[in-house]
Formats: structure tokens, sequence, C-alpha cells
């Protein structure tokens, strides 16, 4: 049985935030910091009640799942949430990591069935790096690209780079250049609001990254997929990505649920309408939740009036 949306949009795919913690504070995820982020409503949805609403969304034709967070892997029982995961089912189990972690873990988590990693990487610069994710290592960072690169293989991981001006709007180029001589995807992602912060002067819409881009050699169109709108250097081994959720309405297309890290289920990230998983224990009920959410999905968000209300690290980016 599928699931379609009032719009007609079949909903296939499920964004899980696991856990709101993360070992980095991020500039543009944590604006002004821990302070802020002591405000937050803190959690992690529990394992039983994953699964259960996983299952039945599963019924219902849910293909893929991203667990997001946060940092997933600081929830201690990650290894065991991905293997259930799997089990429902699924065909497309990834993971969204900053990269600290993953090193010495990424094979036990692809055994459990992790089927891809991506991880962001918004400098390659250690000193830079270590400023807009608030003490992060790059070299972790690199090594745990290198790592997923060879365990995931030949699923590409895929990087995130988060691109702002007058931070590391310059590296794009550098940034286009790792796809050249590897099958990285690299994805460039307009700043979008949090917390409050609007980020309008420092945001670079794609059209400027892919201008930025051009500088390192001619982009052949692969369309898109999900919200990614794709390329290729001539030659390149990779994948050049730019995702657009300010500039351009992917709105349309759109075939996802959230769950945030506080166990509300979420038709949309700029949504205010939440469903409680918590109360839910009978597979009816959680069935009830999986239609309200989806029935109540807008047709279009209100990204660029919505100020957003909680932080990335609760919603999962
Ligand atoms: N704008 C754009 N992307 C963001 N992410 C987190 N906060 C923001 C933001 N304000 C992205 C990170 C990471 C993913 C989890 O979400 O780059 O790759
Ligand atoms: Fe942590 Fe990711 Fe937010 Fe950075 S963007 S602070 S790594 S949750």
């Amino acid at each position: 049985m599928k699931l379609k949306d009032t719009f007609g949009r079949t909903i296939d795919y499920i964004r899980l935030s696991v856990t709101d913690k993360c070992n980095l504070r991020c500039i543009y995820c944590v604006p002004g910091g821990v302070s802020r982020c002591s405000l937050r409503e803190h959690g992690r949805p529990e394992f039983e009640k994953i699964i259960s609403f996983l299952r039945v969304a599963r019924k219902y034709g849910l293909k893929k799942v991203r667990i997001t967070g946060g940092e997933p892997l600081l929830r201690k029982d990650i290894v065991r949430l991905v293997r259930e995961i799997k089990i429902t089912g699924v065909e497309d189990l990834s993971l969204t990591t900053n990269g600290q972690l993953l090193s010495g873990m990424a094979m036990e988590l692809k055994k459990a069935g992790l089927d891809r990693v991506n991880i962001s990487l918004d400098s390659l610069r250690s000193g830079r790096y270590r400023e807009i994710t608030g003490g992060g290592s790059l070299a972790s960072a690199l090594q745990a690209i290198t790592e997923a690169e060879r365990v995931f293989w030949p699923a590409p991981v895929k990087i995130n780079m988060v691109s702002i001006k007058g931070v590391n709007g310059d590296e794009i180029p550098d940034f286009a250049r790792m796809t050249l001589e590897r099958s990285f995807h690299v994805r460039f992602i307009e700043l979008m609001p949090v917390g409050g912060c609007n980020f309008d002067s420092l945001r670079i819409i794609s059209g400027e990254a892919k201008k930025a881009v051009s500088s390192v050699g001619r982009l052949l169109p692969l369309g898109r997929t999900g919200s990614s709108d794709n390329y290729r250097l001539s030659d390149a081994k990779g994948v050049i990505g730019f995702i657009s959720p300010m500039s351009e309405h992917f709105c349309d297309s759109c075939n996802r649920l959230r769950i945030t890290s506080a166990g509300k289920i979420r038709p949309c990230l700029f949504s205010d309408h939440e469903e409680d998983l918590a109360p839910a224990s009978t597979e009816t009920e959680m069935e009830q939740l999986l239609l309200n959410s989806v029935l109540s999905k807008a047709k279009g968000s209100l990204l660029k009036k919505a100020i957003q209300s909680g932080t990335m690290q609760q919603i999962g980016g």
C-alpha cells in the first residue's frame, strides 16, 4: 500500500533524528552556542517506538530511512538500532554524521545493515574546520571519509558542504576538485535559517556556488536525485550536487516525513504540526499517527517566511 498526501505526493522516505546531542557546535546549527542549546527540549526517541513506527510505515511503502541527529553515533545503541531498522525491510538505510567517531565504527555499522553515509565537511583547512565546528578535528573527518569510501563501496560517500560567505565560500572550487579523482558526491547546501537567525546576508545560493564550480571545469548535468541537482565535471569520477532549500522549491516532489529527537513526527522541516510518538503503543495508534502526519503535510514550505523555531539538532538536519 502506498502513502499519498493530499497533493498526490508519495511519501516513502523518513528522516529520523535519533538524538539531539552532538559532539560539535557548528556555527549554523547552534547559533549562539551552548547557552542557546541548553534551552532545547532534550531528547532521543525511544528505541521500541521508532522500530514499531517504522514497521507500520513499511506496510505503507516506506523505502528509505536516513538517520540523523545531532550526531547519531553518540547514541550507544546505534548499531543495534541500525540492525533493527534494516530488519523492518527498508531498501535504503543511510546515516548523516560529522565523521568524528565514524572510523572505528564504519565496518560494524555496515555489517548491521547500513547502506551508506553522508559526512558533513565544511572546510578542508584544519583551523577553519575547528572554528566552524566549534572544536572538531579535520583529520578525524577526513579519516572517516576514507574509511567510509572503503567500507561502503560501491555506494559513494556523500559529502555535505554548507557554503557560507566569508567563512568557507572560497573553498567551493577545492571541494569540487575532490570529485575529480575520487567517486565522492560533494553536495553544496544553501544555509538555512535556524534558531531565530535568518542568515540572509551569509547565504551562497546554488546559482553562485555553480558559478564558482565552473572555474574548475565544465559541468555536465546528470539530473535530480531527491533534493539534489546533480552534475559531473568532465572526466571526473564523482558527482557534484546542489541542494537549494532556499532558492528553489523542491516541495512539489517532497516525499519525506521527519521524526524529531523529541520523538515527534513532523510532516515538514518547517511545519509546526507535530504528532507525538510517545503515547502511541498499539499498531493502530501508530498507523493513525502516520496517516495524520501525512495528511497534514502542507503543499509547500513556508521556508522564506519561517524563522525556524527549533534548532537543526532537534529536528534533524
Ligand atoms: N543550513 C543548512 N544545512 C544545515 N545543516 C545543519 N544546519 C544547517 C543549516 N542551518 C546540515 C549540516 C549537516 C546536516 C546534518 O545538516 O551540514 O550536513
Ligand atoms: Fe553537530 Fe551536525 Fe549540528 Fe554540526 S551540523 S553541530 S555536527 S548536529
